[in-house]
């Protein structure tokens, strides 16, 4: 992974130095909360309902057994013990005291993490395929890029004071991962005409009041000269996206109001200007980054493990959790693990500090490491030895991280609502708890088979509700919280995000009481009108419409 080198160290440090100041500042009361708010946000900082919120930057989702350590140290010691995985690869905690906030970011530091650009009108976290570098499918690692843009983007003088956000996803597989058609940026890493690499660039794409599915403004970009055309992009983007409405601020308003043509236009008219220029990315530049990313020493291995073969005869937990939480690697004999951090009945992307020291042990131990986190909010470890998935899976078990449901129906993603969040208008969490336990049983599950559950708390959308397969958002009705339940919309998969879809109203919204029935009663009729058991939720709502769900829901 990318380490820093004296110019970052140097640099986070000072930081660190200047927020310590700003919040003695603050303690003094020199400094009101209103005056305090822009500084605090620049270092990832919320105000919560309850308290402050610090979110912690985590590039691309990659973490090492001593970064995740240090997670762990800082949940005990100054959190509740516990800390939250969210849907941009980051982390948040919930509940730390404004006074400890310097010595937090202070500890990060230690181990080349911070929270900035995690907040605030900049280009955020850029995300990536949580299984980038170990993918079977992958057409190249996005890992260097994701770097590469990340440098590009920290602290850009011309980009930190933007219309609104700005998120950039990059996937390097033709199976889409990263959700790119829901991000301001999404690139598909592949290859050109020539046989080069080089990006799909999509524009306009999020999530929000006004979900919309990115579009493709370019088929294909060199990769050495990625660098100027997002910033060809971002000045289009930075000069015409509108500063008087908040709520139309983003790129997608943009790109929808004046049209992706003359969009196009603009930004391969700035990409004239740049292109050739000093954002050009020499091929020893690219290398140079690349080389922090090299595989790590696999073995040689056969394709199938003996061990793991005669074991999972032996241990039908075992088998169950390996056919649903391991997935393919491009080296033989290693496969890529998801811990689920969705036991039934949990809060979805929570970890506790110990379980956070579990999985740094067991990334050492099995996986080079190496840890991630995946926009579904579960932690992954990249490249386990088949043979080792037996020994893994039994400690996985000991500390409650080994639920066999990877993109089953209680792998939930859920935003933090109304139990933190201070724009919500209703409960995600306790949703996303009962409908995990109406369908704890696994056979259950598995008959049901890959059905994506999302639930947000307004209609910002932080709970990716928009695309999932069954979306929840909480709406208020009078002072009471109500579900509106979207059915059939999905965050990316095959060919460069094409089966992205927002997913439609199915009619009036459900009370807290009613909402897990209607959930129920949707997953029944599904199981009842599949042609085949193979046929998946999405692709029987795709072929039926959303008639018979209504139909099964409303009584017409
Ligand atoms: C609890 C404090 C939080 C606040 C105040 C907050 C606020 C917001 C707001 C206002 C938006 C809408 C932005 C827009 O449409 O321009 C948004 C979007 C979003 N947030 Fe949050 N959020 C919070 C927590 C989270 C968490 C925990 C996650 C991850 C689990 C998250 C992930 C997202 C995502 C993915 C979007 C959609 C991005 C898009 O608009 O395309 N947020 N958030
Ligand atoms: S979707 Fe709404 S309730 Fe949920 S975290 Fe985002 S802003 Fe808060």
């Amino acid at each position: 992974m990318y380490r820093y080198d004296e110019f970052d160290h140097a640099f986070v440090r000072d930081r660190v130095a200047q927020f310590r100041d700003q919040v003695a500042r603050r303690l003094s009361g020199e400094l009101t909360e209103e005056q305090f708010k822009p500084l605090r946000l620049m270092n990832g900082v919320y105000l919560q309902l309850h308290a402050y919120m610090l979110r912690i930057a985590i590039p691309y989702g990659t973490l090492s057994g001593r970064q995740m350590r240090k997670l762990a140290y800082i949940a005990r010691t100054y959190d509740k013990g516990y800390g939250h995985f969210t849907t941009r690869q980051n982390l948040q905690f919930n509940w730390p005291r404004l006074e400890d906030l310097p010595d937090i970011l202070a500890e990060l530091a230690e181990v080349e993490m911070h929270a900035i650009q995690t907040s605030g009108n900049c280009i955020r976290n850029v995300t990536t395929d949580h299984f980038a570098g170990a993918a079977a499918d992958e057409v190249d690692d996005p890992r260097p890029w994701a770097e590469i843009i990340r440098q590009w983007s920290s602290l850009h003088p011309e980009f930190s004071f933007l219309p609104r956000k700005f998120k950039v996803a990059v996937t390097g597989a033709a199976r889409d991962r990263a959700a790119i058609r829901v991000h301001d940026i999404g690139l598909e890493l592949r290859r050109g005409p020539g046989g080069g690499l080089g990006f799909r660039v999509f524009v306009g794409g999020g999530q929000g009041r006004t979900p919309m599915l990115a579009k493709e403004i370019r088929d294909f970009v060199p990769e050495q000269e990625l660098l100027a055309y997002l910033e060809a992009i971002m000045r289009v983007y930075n000069r015409y996206g509108r500063r008087d409405n908040k709520y139309k601020a983003r790129v997608k308003i943009l790109v929808h109001e004046r049209g992706l043509e003359e969009i196009r236009e603009q930004v391969e008219a700035e990409f004239a200007e740049l292109r050739g220029g000093a954002l050009d990315v020499p091929v020893e530049a690219r290398e140079a980054i690349s080389a922090y990313f090299a595989p790590p020493s696999f073995e040689d291995l056969p394709r199938t493990s003996r061990i793991l073969e005669e074991a999972r005869l032996r241990d039908r937990d075992l088998a169950l959790w390996v056919a649903r939480n391991s997935h393919p690697h491009k080296q033989p004999g290693y496969v890529s693990v998801t811990i689920s951090l969705k036991p039934i009945g949990g809060v979805p992307g929570d970890a506790t500090a110990d379980q956070m020291d579990k999985v740094a042990e067991l990334a050492e131990r099995f996986s080079f490491d190496e840890i991630r986190v995946s926009h579904e909010q579960n932690l992954i470890l990249p490249h386990v030895r088949k043979d080792d998935l037996p020994a893994l899976h039994a400690e996985l078990k000991a500390v409650g991280l080994a639920t066999p449901n990877a993109g089953f129906i209680t792998d939930i993603i859920a935003c933090p609502g109304l139990d933190y969040c201070a724009l919500a208008n209703a409960r995600s969490i306790p949703v996303a708890q009962r409908l995990s336990e109406r369908f704890a049983d696994t056979r259950r599950q598995s008959e049901i088979g890959d059905l994506a559950i999302k639930i947000s708390g307004c209609i910002n959308a932080c709970g990716h509700h928009h695309v999932g397969h069954i979306g929840i958002l909480g709406v208020d009705r009078k002072g009471e919280e109500f579900y509106q339940i979207t059915l059939g919309g999905a965050p990316g998969g095959e060919n460069g995000g094409e089966d992205a879809a927002i997913g439609e109203i199915v009619g009036k919204g459900f009370s807290t009481d009613e909402v897990v029935d209607a959930v129920e009663t949707i997953v029944d009729t599904y199981l009842k009108l599949r042609e085949t058991p193979q046929e998946s939720f999405l692709a029987a709502y795709r072929r039926l419409g959303k008639k018979p769900f209504q139909e099964a829901l409303y009584g017409r």
